[in-house]
């Protein structure tokens, strides 16, 4: 590891806030193993996410169009992931997401399903899905001690209820409601929001009216940070990406043609050589 890793201090949920009055943008990723944790976490990326798309990129839970299905993953499948990045990232800021149906069981079984993902699975902070009746669990959580990210605009928990992955606030009424949602999460206490699809100008004016550092994906660039899903922007992702990933590699192709020159030379028999042979 570079010194410089070395030397930089973990960072806390208060940085958000300092580095959006500094007008200091920062970027989130994905992870959900102990190796990519390790590598993003040597790279200087400064939030790292166990986000619940680990349903559809790992596990393979896809929606009837093929899409990513975060509906299926548990609690139990979040702890898992949340340890091994735990194990690997020593300074981002380590968010676990809530699952579907663990924080909407009542506010006990959302301070459980929270206080499991700080003590059992070794994360700082947790983030929950939407507005209206959660913001109260938001509250709740946070006058526990339990910081909290919040997520509005497309929330891929509700895509049944949406009727599909859909951008959210393209009228009127969906607009005003992110903007009530985006207040009471604030006067709750939330650290911090991810908006996720949405128009460009709904996310950039939100984000000039709040308090709160707003995390974009799909929301266009007047958002305090960015965050992608690492499957996404490395090009690991099988099937169609939405339209807002970039490609920032292609190691999905990188896979299959290292592992077809592996059976090309295991077949040819010229793998192992004397190299790769113990005398
Ligand atoms: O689960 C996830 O990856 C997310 C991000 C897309 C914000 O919630």
């Amino acid at each position: 590891m570079s010194d410089q890793a070395v030397r930089r201090k973990p960072v806390q949920i208060g940085d958000l806030r300092r580095w959006k009055r500094e007008g200091r943008r920062f970027a989130m990723l994905t992870a959900y193993d102990y190796t990519t944790a390790s590598w993003l976490d040597q790279a200087g990326i400064p939030i790292l996410l166990v986000g619940d798309s680990v349903g559809g990129v790992v596990l393979g839970h896809l929606l009837r169009d093929g899409a990513y299905d975060t509906v299926p993953v548990t609690l139990e499948d979040i702890l898992h992931h949340a340890k091994a990045v735990a194990r690997g990232a020593r300074h981002p800021l380590l968010v676990g997401d809530l699952p579907f149906i663990s924080y909407r069981l009542g506010l006990d079984e959302a301070t459980r399903s929270a206080g499991r993902l700080l003590q059992e699975g070794g994360m700082q902070a947790v983030k929950l899905e939407g507005g209206g009746p959660m913001i109260e669990v938001v509250g709740h959580l946070v006058e526990r001690g339990i910081p909290v990210m919040g997520h509005l605009g497309l929330t891929p928990q509700s895509v049944h209820a949406m009727g599909g992955l859909r951008a959210q606030g393209r009228d009127d009424e969906g607009a005003s409601r992110i903007r009530d949602a985006l207040t009471g999460l604030e006067q709750a206490g939330a650290f911090a929001v991810v908006l996720e699809g949405m128009p460009s100008a709904l996310a950039a004016e939100l984000t000039a009216a709040t308090s709160l550092p707003t995390i974009g994906i799909g929301a266009g660039a007047a958002c305090d940070g960015q965050v992608l899903v690492v499957h996404d922007m490395l090009g690991l992702t099988i099937g169609p990406v939405p339209k807002f990933v970039k490609r920032y590699a292609a190691l999905g192709e990188e896979i299959a043609e290292a592992a077809r020159r592996f059976q090309a030379e295991v077949e040819s028999g010229t793998f192992p050589d004397p190299e790769h042979s113990y005398g």
